[in-house]
């Protein structure tokens, strides 16, 4: 039985949804499975976004035979050939032989990569900014190299005003009959997947996806159309400023993330004595043991929080495998602008600190709290002021007007906080007066929810 849904007058999702894969790329776990979106457009001409994940063909096939009603397919538009939506290109070619491929030069090269078949004589080969008619849509197309692979381009539907976004504003996770963001709570319970999905797809490529949104920002867009979960047809201008926010590497929250690794415990105590005098200072606090909580989480997290403290022992005169491998990790997603602070262990020779710190030295923008705490075997009660050094010096380390920073005593109370639900924008003050317009958005008052 076909499963399609009607996004416009125009346009259906023909995609699938897999809830048997536990690791997507075989690396980040996927508990609530994982969409391919593809969407069809049967206009004068006929067009098809993109195919699917093979483990979703024969729904896929079964959708876009239906959605078609026996019409040829024209034209199929490749965005992406990362597998997940190209595993399925050739039998789509083969099943519709009328069928052109439209892509990037470079996606057809990889066409003859991944197949044997040439695609050459029934591709029509794009470049940014050329145009396509289909009847009453007429579709734009432009590059977006790097978000993710270097063939990727957007689609942009002049009619609809929607973007097909390839892997941009994507997240993990099946959809569940719901297609539009705004048909289920997305800030609250799915925009941690979509944090966990940019940053640990596309993190690395922050400049290439800055380029991206600023194409994105010239366009009149009604709706956006990922690779994968929902469609945005609401609040774009909010999912929009958290990408910014990601890819320009500005942390969205004021905050500490600690990670540690720890063998028998001691480890994880100073880390969790940490925490507690960072709480008693009136600072956000989130603590993860990297034996335990997969990579891609913390990772997310370390995107989302300002301040980041990683405390590892000594280990094989390296630092523990675990926190060694996430540090690796981060590093290579290229996070930026962070301050970072270290607790190391060691029962004999702790050198875990220096050496966690210069595999974070090389990225940009980095700033070190030099009071590392040095615990050897087990943080002891006389170390006191030395935990105490630590939580003030990243205490200090919070800029003025830190959301999350404890007042000082005396200081005046603290001002209320009133964000903006179209864009994000934080209004602080003792009240929101009602003829309030939102500085980024224009929005007015209604638009905006307390927060604490
Ligand atoms: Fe969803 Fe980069 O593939």
């Amino acid at each position: 039985m076909y499963c399609t849904r009607k996004i416009t007058d125009d346009l259906y999702w023909v995609g699938g949804n897999d809830r048997k894969l536990s690791m997507f790329e075989g690396v980040y776990s996927i508990p609530a499975g994982m969409s391919y979106n593809s969407y069809l457009l049967p206009d004068e001409k006929t067009v098809l976004f993109d195919t699917v994940d093979k483990s979703v063909s024969r729904v896929f096939f079964e959708n876009v035979a239906h959605v078609l009603g026996g019409r040829k397919l024209d034209y199929l538009v490749v965005h992406h050939m990362e597998p997940d939506h190209s595993a399925t290109l050739r039998e789509l070619l083969a099943r519709y032989p009328e069928t052109k491929l439209v892509c990037s030069r470079m996606a057809l090269g990889m066409t003859a990569q991944f197949f044997d078949e040439d695609l050459l004589a029934r591709t029509i080969v794009v470049n940014e900014g050329d145009k396509l008619s289909c009847g009453k849509h007429e579709l734009r197309f432009l590059m977006a190299p790097m978000v993710h692979w270097p063939e990727v381009m957007v689609t942009y539907d002049s009619y609809d005003k929607a973007l097909f976004s390839a892997d941009a504003f994507g997240i993990f996770g099946a959809i569940n009959g719901a297609i539009f963001a705004d048909e289920v709570d997305f800030y609250g319970d799915y925009i941690g997947e979509a944090r966990r999905y940019y940053c640990n797809i596309v993190g690395k490529y922050g400049a290439q996806t800055q380029a991206l949104l600023k194409k994105v920002a010239a366009l009149d867009i009604a709706m956006i159309c990922p690779l994968h979960g929902f469609v945005h047809r609401k609040e774009l201008s909010r999912y929009i400023g958290l990408y910014d926010k990601w890819s320009s590497y500005t942390p969205e929250e004021e905050g500490v993330m600690i990670a540690y690794a720890s063998i028998y415990g001691n480890t994880e105590n100073a880390a969790e004595a940490l925490s507690i005098r960072l709480r008693e200072k009136g600072i956000k606090t989130c603590m993860f043991d990297v034996h335990v909580t997969p990579a891609s989480e913390i990772i997310a997290a370390a995107f989302r929080y300002s301040h980041l403290v990683f405390a590892a022992p000594t280990y094989n005169a390296g630092i523990f495998v675990t926190m060694e491998h996430l540090l690796t990790d981060l590093a290579r997603h290229n996070l930026q602008n962070r301050t970072v602070a270290f607790i190391e262990n060691g029962s004999w020779a702790p050198q875990s600190g220096r050496l966690m710190r210069a595999v974070l030295e090389p990225l940009k923008e980095m700033k070190f709290i030099d009071a590392t705490l040095t615990v050897k075997s087990a943080l002891k009660a006389s170390q006191s002021t030395e935990l105490d050094t630590l939580a003030s010096a990243i205490a200090d380390s919070f800029g003025a007007g830190a959301g999350s920073k404890a007042a000082p005593k005396n200081a005046a109370p603290a001002k209320r906080r009133f964000r903006c639900k179209i864009c994000g924008y934080i209004y602080e003050g003792d009240f929101l007066p009602p003829d309030f317009k939102c500085p980024v958005c224009g929005r007015g008052a209604e638009e905006f929810e307390e927060i604490v």
